[in-house]
């Protein structure tokens, strides 16, 4: 089975999650856009969902494919989000944002009863922080940022480099209009205290660890798709 034939499968295995008249939160990448498509053929057959997308570049495949949008605030209480990550440790702790939606995805993910991940084997760990942790700042006072998050990860005896997220030429900019810086800092022993300590910092918008969100991980390997609770 190749990475996109996992996808598929973890995807797959969600969609059995989702009931007719279910206000959905609808994830970024790769892994979540197979979703997209079957749901996209689910509607097309009859299902009625509403879904709030998670990133203008899901907004979009949505449109495409015909799944019905709304927005979090024409919607602003969802009953399950099913969105993909980068990494996923055995107590559902994720890295999120290699797609740079991270902010809207953790509001999303907040407003739902539920949040499901899907992802492919490669993304399970034991702990965080093989990915570069994407942190999602206000291009105002970068620099300033950038030392106050090198400090907190200081403190909790983290190191390694943080760099500005760019997109060819450009700096890469989010949705939202903010930029993200992206931290090598290896392993990740405490991801709860880096969590709230990232989050004290002024400047910080969001950061791509998501703690206590996810409820359930569908991880799809060679063998098919397995649960993470
Ligand atoms: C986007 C994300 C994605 O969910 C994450 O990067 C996983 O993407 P993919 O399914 O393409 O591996 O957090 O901000």
């Amino acid at each position: 089975m190749d990475a996109r034939e996992m996808k598929i499968k973890a995807a797959e295995a969600a969609l059995t999650h989702v009931e007719d008249g279910m206000r959905l939160g609808i994830g970024t990448g790769s892994t979540a856009e197979e979703f997209v498509r079957l749901l996209a053929e689910k509607v097309a057959g009859g299902l009625r969902v509403e879904g709030v997308p998670t990133s203008e570049r899901t907004a979009r495949l949505c449109v495409e494919l015909g799944v019905p949008l709304k927005s979090l605030d024409e919607l602003p209480e969802l009953d399950l989000t099913i969105d993909g990550a980068d990494e996923v440790d055995g107590k559902l702790r994720l890295i999120k944002g290699g797609g740079g939606a991270l902010l809207r995805e953790k509001i999303v993910a907040g407003a739902s009863q539920r949040m499901i991940v899907i992802a492919d084997e490669t993304k399970v760990v034991e702990t965080l922080g093989a990915f570069k942790l994407p942190i999602e700042v206000n291009p105002f006072g970068l620099v300033a940022t950038r030392i106050a998050i090198e400090k907190v990860a200081a403190r909790l005896g983290l190191s390694g480099a943080i760099a500005l997220r760019m997109s060819g030429a450009d700096t890469f900019m989010t949705d939202g209009g903010h930029y993200i810086l992206d931290a090598s800092f290896g392993r990740i022993p405490d991801a709860d205290a880096l969590a709230s300590n990232l989050n004290d910092i002024p400047g910080v918008v969001e950061h791509g660890l998501f703690i206590n969100m996810a409820s359930l991980a569908i991880i799809a390997g060679p063998a098919g798709a397995r649960t993470l609770t």
